[in-house]
């Protein structure tokens, strides 16, 4: 195995002689566990450099002891009780890997009580228990840390707490489910159905246990919880984040999308307004150009707005073995630099958050504004006046109204682009749509994201 070849280990002053190793418990060993343990063995001796003291594997917890075994070797102690490495008297920092929200919310709650630091990758255990754990933290004086729950390979939580800690941010918004983006990449490229484009993702490991959590939405909102957390000093909010995946997507609005000179992705959507906090993950409609729609494949890309350093942007893989382990192992150094620093002066401000600073209210989903694309399915003979009358009648003016490329002369569908409206105003125009003779079917309606610095 290549390992790292920096002498200076060795360098007078380099480690401290007196400084003893940070002493790590794992709690699973799988795909991300193993990447994490390889990486640790490989560039042990520049990350005990960057440290600045050692960092070392000394128990593990596992379901499947012998393949544990065979990962660690015989030097380090592997046990099937997770409860055996969060209370470890010899753990100083568990790292919970394994998953789920259930069991690792009581492992984690129970290593804080024994007075160990945390570092997940786990973002549903955080998005929905976070607030708990992270009180559990604060009170305890440890340190709870998951640059792998966001983005894995990309430093954004760091960014977000320390890069842009000037920053007033306006908004930021990601592609932050590589599943989702690999699927919408297969269909707009290889003009691949839903379907067959999940089960390419799946194939390759992509997706979560349960592809509903990517397609649904509901994995890019647990994210875009802890995002907007670190962005705007908010409470974690998951169940006020409005979701929608891209499971209701057809081809047609791929299509159709691209007839305008949009492309369409899976958005996390944080944004601050005057009235509150605008929190929402949906299909929308990027311009073909934009940075963000260039972010193709299974990987991730975060643009932040802030009001001193205006737009910034992040790319990188979004899953990964090795690619969470980076990120794990960052939070590790992290711990490691930080023993005896008194929270208020730790950078991140590792024992203390995300801390809800700004009381701001999440906005609800019918008072969002903007623009809207439609795909409007409409009863032979009709023409695009009457449509647009119909919805003027409404309150929805449209800037574009065009025939979509391809649809049989029998059953035509119009495209549109409506001038910015409040969601409300919308909802009840299509509603009254839905009843109207020259309307054949479901309206799509998607936002479309300008994203503009
Ligand atoms: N299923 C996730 C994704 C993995 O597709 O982005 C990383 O969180």
């Amino acid at each position: 195995m290549y390992r790292d070849p920096v002498p200076s280990l060795e360098a007078p002053g380099l480690l401290p002689a007196a400084t003893p190793a940070l002493r790590v418990g794992m709690i699973g060993i799988g795909t991300v566990g193993g990447g994490t343990f390889r990486v640790l063995a490989r560039n042990q001796r520049l990350i005990a450099a960057r440290a600045g003291r050692g960092i070392e594997i000394v128990a593990v917890a596992a379901r499947d002891l012998a393949r544990a075994a065979g990962i660690v070797g015989p030097a380090v102690p592997v046990t099937a009780d997770p409860f055996e490495v969060a209370t470890h008297p010899e753990v100083d920092v568990v790292v919970e890997v394994a998953g789920g929200t259930g069991p690792a919310r009581d492992w984690m709650l129970a290593a804080i009580a024994h007075g160990k630091h945390v570092v997940t990758a786990n973002k549903a255990l955080l998005a929905v228990h976070g607030e708990e754990i992270f009180a559990a933290a604060r009170a305890r004086g440890v340190a709870v840390a998951y640059e792998g729950a966001v983005a894995v390979s990309i430093p954004i939580v760091k960014a977000l707490r320390e890069g842009l800690v000037a920053n007033r941010v306006e908004w930021l918004a990601g592609i932050i489910n590589g599943t989702s983006n690999f699927i919408l990449s297969k269909m707009r490229d290889e003009g691949l159905g839903f379907a067959e484009a999940l089960g390419e993702a799946q194939a390759l490991g992509y997706a979560e246990a349960d592809p509903a959590f990517d397609v649904q939405g509901i994995d890019a909102a647990h994210k875009l919880t802890l995002l907007a957390a670190n962005a705007f000093g908010m409470p974690l909010r998951f169940a006020e984040v409005q979701v929608e995946g891209i499971d209701g997507l057809e081809a047609a609005d791929v299509r159709g999308a691209e007839q305008f000179g949009f492309r369409i992705k899976l958005l996390g959507v944080a944004r601050r307004t005057p009235q509150g906090v605008e929190l929402r993950v949906q299909p929308a409609l990027l311009p073909a150009a934009h940075l963000l729609a260039q972010v193709n494949g299974s990987m991730n890309g975060v643009m932040v707005k802030g009001d001193a350093a205006g737009v910034t942007m992040y790319y990188g893989a979004g899953a990964g073995a090795e690619q969470t382990a980076s990120a794990v192992i960052a939070d590790l150094v992290d711990v490691a630099r930080q023993a005896g620093v008194p929270p208020a002066q730790q950078v991140p401000h590792l024992g203390v958050h995300p801390h809800a600073t700004e009381a701001l209210p999440v906005l609800p989903r019918a008072a969002a504004r903007g623009v809207r694309w439609l795909r409007v399915p409409l009863v032979a003979g009709q023409g695009l006046h009457a449509l647009q009358a119909a919805l003027a009648g409404h309150g929805v003016l449209l800037q574009r109204a065009v025939w979509a490329d391809g649809t049989p002369a029998a059953a035509p569908e119009a495209l549109c682009l409506t001038e910015p409206l409040v969601q409300a105003v919308l909802d009840d125009a299509l509603r009254a749509l839905a009843a109207h003779p020259a309307v054949r079917g479901p309206v799509k309606a998607l936002p479309v994201e300008t994203l503009a610095a």
